[in-house]
């Protein structure tokens, strides 16, 4: 997936991103996104109707929130191992040892690639970063290469990769070059952007009692918690469409998010907002397709800490590169590099 800062010239608010999603004839999305780093199409992202709704409706049915749920309880004794391993040292990282090994757990599990584990870990939190240089894509094509090709191994019931291997889209086997685009997408899709959502979320409750203990009180609210980080943060703030004579411009869901048109104080992170739709999962026929999967990672990790963050507390000054949105006052994390926590022992009675 095309990673965009929201910083360059595009369409902005909310009103005007709902309506730019809405007409795929004037933003389209068929072309390839990063020429620099792949030769395929991400896939159903880079394509316009009819094409789009054939694969999307192919590719699916894996991310639905009925198929999450049956992999959820993994996902819960993963966090609840995570957790547990950081109080049992007395603290330390959210990211390098919650968030990212959380996330690539998670994808392992709903992947049913157990044995990748370690491959996906070392890659970090952006597939994209993973090879030498700052964005290189040699290091996902090799992997792609090997697990979609004549000799990839088949791990678990439901591999991931052999699912992909013998889709039919629109009555026809899925082409080599489609497999690559759909691996691609799902794999990177869902990285760096729930790392970012689960450390937001641990970062803010660590050093916010109030929302902590009306958390804690009301169960109901770990919903609102998730949804509002994600607007706030927006996780993956713009993305690309192309115009008619060719010209590339954004769709900034992270200024739809902070629009002030659409949102009182919108640069506040408030878990008691009325609930309303908020724009970083995207909108229409290109809207997440992962959201299930991320909104079950976040609300399981944040029901399993809840109750354990208010013995924890932030060690020293957190590495956080920030993002201004554009057009608006909003200064909004554009990436956790490090949050060291300590975790004070538990009272003994
Ligand atoms: C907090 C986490 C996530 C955020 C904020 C996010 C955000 C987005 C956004 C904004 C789009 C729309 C892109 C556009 O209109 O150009 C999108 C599309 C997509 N996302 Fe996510 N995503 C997240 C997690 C995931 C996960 C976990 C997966 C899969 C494992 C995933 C898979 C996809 C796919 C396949 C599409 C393309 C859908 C289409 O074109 O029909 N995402 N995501």
């Amino acid at each position: 997936m095309t990673r965009l800062s929201s910083e360059g010239a595009g369409v902005r608010g909310h009103a005007g991103v709902c309506a730019a999603a809405r007409n795929w004839a004037a933003y389209s999305n068929d072309f390839l996104g990063e020429p620099a780093v792949r030769s395929y199409r991400e896939l159903p992202l880079e394509a316009d109707p009819p094409r789009h709704r054939e694969i999307r409706d192919a590719v699916q049915p894996r991310f639905l929130a009925t198929s999450v749920r049956e992999v959820e309880p993994r996902f819960e004794a993963l966090a609840d191992c995570l957790l547990g391993a950081v109080e049992a040292r007395g603290g330390g990282e959210v990211v390098s040892d919650i968030a990212l090994p959380y996330v690539v757990g998670c994808l392992t599990i709903l992947f049913d690639r157990p044995l990748d584990h370690g491959e996906w870990l070392s890659w970090g939190a952006d597939v994209w970063d993973a090879g030498p240089g700052p964005r290189n894509g040699t290091v996902l094509a090799a992997y792609l290469d090997r697990v979609l090709g004549p000799n990839a191994d088949v791990q678990g019931d439901r591999d991931m990769w052999a699912w992909i291997r013998s889709l039919e889209i629109a009555g026809r086997r899925v082409e080599p070059v489609e497999a690559h685009g759909i691996a691609s997408l799902v794999l990177s899709g869902g990285r760096d952007t729930v790392v970012k959502l689960v450390s937001g979320l641990i970062w803010h409750l660590v050093q916010n009692s109030r929302d902590r203990e009306e958390i804690e009180h009301r169960p109901d609210l770990i919903d609102s918690a998730v949804a509002e980080m994600t607007r706030w943060i927006s996780p993956l703030p713009a993305m690309w469409r192309q115009t008619p004579d060719g010209a590339k411009v954004e769709l900034d869901f992270a200024s739809a998010n902070h629009d002030a048109e659409q949102w009182s104080n919108p640069d506040q992170i408030d878990i008691r907002r009325p609930r309303q739709a908020h724009l970083a999962f995207g909108f229409g026929r290109h809207a997440c397709m992962g959201k299930a999967v991320a909104e079950a990672e976040a609300r399981i990790m944040l029901r399993v800490a809840i109750t354990r963050l208010g013995r924890w507390e932030i060690a020293s000054e957190p590495q956080i590169r920030w993002m201004r949105i554009v057009g608006t006052d909003s200064l909004v994390p554009a990436e956790f590099l490090r949050v060291p926590v300590v975790v004070r022992p538990a009272a003994t009675s």
